[in-house]
């Protein structure tokens, strides 16, 4: 076992384990947070795929397997939009952003209503295929109950890859997101390998991962590193994931370690990290899952004690009852913005379960 400086209590591990399953729905719905105005009511399949690998990592097998199915169920009820949007797209014709699917659905599987969300995001389609796969590794699942529903996402995701859609933050729909495309790419490749598709299927799935991460790895970078968009030379605190838990781009590829140190050098202070230089979300805080993930890319870096320094700030962001907030004010980027936040929406979404399943994603690769 390789020696970390640093190893959570028991507590707080327990109680984010205890907290994910006791929110969980009847359903089987991941919510993001239980309290917080915004997002009450709602699971989101970015959220949801990471909550989901977080819990398969620490041994959860019936809450995951019970998010995979809701998963599935909502992809099916929405199987005639979907080959309605992959017709539009081999016609020439793409739908309009308004008719693709929403990045987040009620417990029930519906889509909000109201159109009052920024709605058209893919990058959630693909995160839920990685974290199926990740999770029938380490698990030995059986994957047939997700034929139809494997093939349906990655049909959509196979004609849709290269649209401009909102990012991880649900900003610029204008713009090609490259950490959006880290997460169609790996959804791809890992829909190729799980045995469940037909071959033309299968082959098709793996040729536009690779041709996304060609893409990726052209235009999705400058001076050497991954960039927030397409045109862009400025990080963002999602990339690290490509690295890991996403795996998307090699650790040992120069660009991996390049992201990193671009990421720590702009958006890290004392390991808390930010989303990005321009963000005002909140005043700008910094995100204890950022620094999950960029513990995780440093860890697969071969650097566990630089890993389990992210871990350690991520575990100080927990309030005296443990809950792990979305983000936390100690370093503000745009201090004079936090404030119209609080009015329009309350404190910071707190606990917010995707910081909660990060900790424990990242704490099990370090017991590991
Ligand atoms: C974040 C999203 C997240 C959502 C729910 C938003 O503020 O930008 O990444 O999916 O909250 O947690």
């Amino acid at each position: 076992m390789i020696p970390v400086a640093f190893v959570p209590d028991r507590a707080l591990l327990d109680y984010s384990r205890d907290l994910i399953r006791s929110l969980q729905t009847p359903e089987g719905a991941y919510p993001a947070s239980p309290t917080f105005s915004a997002y009450k009511g709602f699971c989101w399949f970015r959220d949801g795929a990471f909550i989901a690998d977080g819990m398969s990592a620490v041994g959860e097998v019936a809450s995951v397997d019970a998010f995979f199915a809701w998963c599935a169920r909502v992809v099916l009820r929405y199987r005639d939009d979907i080959r309605a949007a992959v017709d539009a797209a081999a016609a020439g014709e793409p739908l309009p952003d308004d008719r693709m699917l929403p990045a987040r659905f009620t417990f029930a599987g519906e889509r909000a209503g109201g159109g009052d969300w920024w709605d058209f995001q893919l990058d959630g389609f693909g995160t839920w295929l990685w974290a199926l796969d990740a999770h029938a590794s380490r698990h030995g699942s059986d994957l047939s109950p997700y034929v139809e529903a494997v093939a349906i996402t990655v049909d959509y995701l196979v004609s849709s890859w290269k649209r401009a859609c909102f990012d991880w933050w649900e900003e610029h729909d204008d713009r090609l997101h490259i950490s959006t495309l880290g997460c169609i790419g790996a959804g791809l490749e890992a829909a190729s390998r799980m045995g469940v598709l037909d071959l033309a299927r299968a082959d098709l799935a793996a040729s536009t991962a690779a041709t996304i991460r060609d893409f990726v790895l052209t235009d999705g970078v400058a001076n050497g590193h991954l960039v927030k968009w397409v045109g862009s030379d400025a990080v963002d605190g999602s990339l690290t994931s490509l690295i890991a838990p996403l795996r998307f781009i090699p650790a040992d590829h120069p660009v991996a370690r390049a992201t990193l140190d671009a990421v720590e050098a702009d958006l890290v202070v004392n390991h808390g990290v930010h989303r990005f230089v321009a963000d005002t979300f909140y005043g700008g805080g910094q995100w204890p899952l950022l620094s999950c993930f960029a513990g995780l890319a440093r860890a697969a870096l071969g650097e566990p004690e630089r890993a389990a320094d992210y871990l350690a700030w991520a575990v100080s962001t927990a309030t005296d009852t443990l809950d792990l907030p979305e983000q936390v004010d100690g370093h503000l980027l745009a201090p004079d913005r936090k404030q119209e936040w609080v009015d329009k929406w309350g404190d910071v979404a707190t606990p917010l379960l995707w910081s909660h399943a990060m900790v424990l994603r990242l704490a099990q690769e370090l017991e590991r």
